[in-house]
């Protein structure tokens, strides 16, 4: 069971770049629309991110376009917002890894944990560049995975195998910048110990049962091979700051802090509104939706530096995992031009179209989702339109044409509007236990079929032969049913619909699906098409634009 306070983040994206397909089909879209939906019966939602601005990566383009790093994050971080508005990815805040409140909980967690003697203090031999003068951590560096073997991999962890490991494992390394090859150099450095903690974890996981139990499986057998100490510092200047004397001029690691902006950016925000935030998280669902390259980072970093200060914060009850975005069977790529940017996408559909793909598409698990765009058109002109719009605009249009708008008074009740009744009733069931569960593919297929009973009453009771007060009256309901059904998944479209409907969404709710909420006499407004057919001419141009 669920508690009444919901939590809900979605891993931080860089900011270092665009958001594209890729981010949105695991991260972003599920737990949008899980927010959503416990929005509408009633739970205390808070849905948050950040932009993640540390690190090496985002150090490195700064200083190629001659930027301070504030400066180039602050770029992004806008950027990203507002395409995550536009695709209506609703945050109750977005804040950033680098702000003060997120520095401060950073360093205490280090203090703490510390303090518990699970830091330690090492020197290593670190990667040096003689040519840029410069120690060379994570993406500084290229090398050869110590684990599967794959080249052309930073020294922070394997694309290929999802293994996280410290830099000085990488083999055959080279500068990222001049190709060189380094030189190694000795620099004291902090490690956490996940090694301690490992009976912890493991223990976590086993009794942690809303996990996705493949995830799981493979998280525990990293346990079982042995973990590796966690080299937290980097020699870099753009970092939170280690909180002691003797480390001067280190920095954290981004992966120490950024994780703790989940919790940050939470509290902040509930404080702000006079609610004790650490009261909320540690009474509270928590969810943390990520793409499956970065679980080592949050079944393991992140548990473990919460249990590290003995879960002063709440472990999360949830991490859904997804897999990777492929496009037209491929891997999406940047640099190979299989790719789809958000704002292009944008730019071109509405964001519901998006949202209605990517949802029907994506199954709850680790599987790679495949974007295509034959695919895409046929999903949209065969069910979106076909089905769901279908529905929707033959009962408003003949509403306004037979009743000038107004909802005609029902006569006794037949059959076949019961089953209706019945039938939106157990659908609204079938997609909340869905959705609850995490498989929104499902729930909106539940919604498909929804609406093609909805198509096949209106063909049965044949309105336009007269004798039409029931089935207008009914299935003006089941467009409202079906309205507040699709709300989490494509929020534009509602909007739209129940201003056409005349009727205020914010005093409708999630109880009201299946409940004959709108009365005779009702007027509604003129109807407009909600769904428009994709004609091939645009599929053909979004193909030409790949590669
Ligand atoms: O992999 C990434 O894109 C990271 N920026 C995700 C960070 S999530 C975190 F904060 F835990
Ligand atoms: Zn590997």
């Amino acid at each position: 069971m669920v508690k009444d306070n919901i939590i809900i983040t979605s891993a931080l994206p860089y900011a270092n770049g665009e958001i594209h397909l890729g981010h949105i089909v695991s991260t972003y879209l599920p737990a949008d629309i899980l927010a959503r939906f416990y929005r509408s019966i009633g739970k205390n939602v808070v849905f948050t991110c950040a932009s993640d601005d540390f690190g090496t990566p985002i150090l490195l383009q700064s200083e190629k376009q001659n930027k301070t790093p504030e400066e180039y994050v602050k770029y992004w971080k806008e950027r990203d917002l507002k395409d995550f508005t536009d695709l209506g990815i609703l945050f109750d805040d977005f804040r950033n890894t680098s702000s003060k409140e997120n520095i401060k909980l950073t360093q205490y967690f280090f203090n703490q944990i510390y303090n518990n003697d699970l830091i330690y203090r090492k020197e290593i031999n670190q990667l040096y560049c003689n040519t840029d003068d410069k120690y060379l951590p994570d993406r500084y560096v290229l090398g050869t995975c110590p684990y599967c073997k794959e080249d052309n991999q930073y020294s922070d962890g394997c694309e290929k195998c999802g293994r996280a490991f410290n830099h000085s494992e990488i083999l055959k390394p080279i500068c990222a910048i001049c190709k060189n090859e380094p030189v190694m150099k000795t620099s004291a450095h902090y490690f956490f110990k996940l090694s301690a903690l490992s009976d912890k974890l493991k223990t976590w996981l086993n009794n942690n049962d809303n996990l996705q139990k493949d995830v799981k499986n493979y998280v525990i057998r990293w346990i079982e091979d042995g973990l590796n100490d966690w080299d937290i510092t980097r020699d870099i200047s753009w970092g939170v700051n280690i909180p002691l004397e003797e480390a001067e001029g280190k920095v954290l690691y981004g992966w120490f802090d950024n994780h703790i902006c989940y919790i940050s950016t939470t509290i902040e925000h509930l404080n702000s509104k006079g609610i004790n935030g650490k009261e909320f998280w540690n009474d509270s669902t928590i969810y943390h939706y990520i793409g499956k390259d970065i679980v080592y980072h949050h079944y393991l970093f992140l548990t473990a530096m919460r249990l590290a200060i003995n879960e002063e914060y709440k472990l999360p009850d949830f991490i859904p995992t997804r897999g990777h975005l492929m496009l037209q069977g491929e891997k999406f790529s940047k640099s190979r031009g299989m790719y789809i940017g958000l704002r292009d996408f944008l730019s071109d559909f509405p964001a519901d179209y998006l949202r209605y793909y990517l949802t029907r598409i994506t199954p709850y698990d680790q599987s790679d989702v495949n974007f295509d765009w034959d695919d895409f058109q046929v999903k949209i002109n065969n069910e979106l339109v076909a089905s769901i719009g279908n529905f929707i605009h033959r009962v408003l249009s003949f509403t306004n044409s037979k009743y000038n708008g107004i909802i005609p008074e029902p006569k006794e009740l037949d059959n076949d509007d019961n089953e209706l009744i019945e039938l939106i009733q157990e659908s609204k069931n079938k997609v909340m236990e869905n959705i609850e569960n995490n498989h929104i593919d499902r729930a909106m297929k539940n919604i498909l079929d929804l609406s093609d009973g909805c198509n096949r009453y209106f063909q049965k009771k044949e309105p336009w032969k007269g004798n039409s007060e029931n089935t207008i009256y009914i299935s003006m309901n089941a467009v409202q049913s079906l309205g507040i059904l699709l709300n989490p998944f494509m929020p534009h479209s509602i909007d739209k619909l129940f201003n056409t409907m005349n009727i205020e969404k914010k005093k409708i709710n999630w109880e009201n699906c299946g409940e004959l909420k709108i009365e005779a006499n009702h007027k509604i407004n003129d109807a407009k098409i909600l769904f428009e057919k994709i004609e091939n001419k645009a599929i053909n141009e979004q193909k030409q634009k790949l590669k």
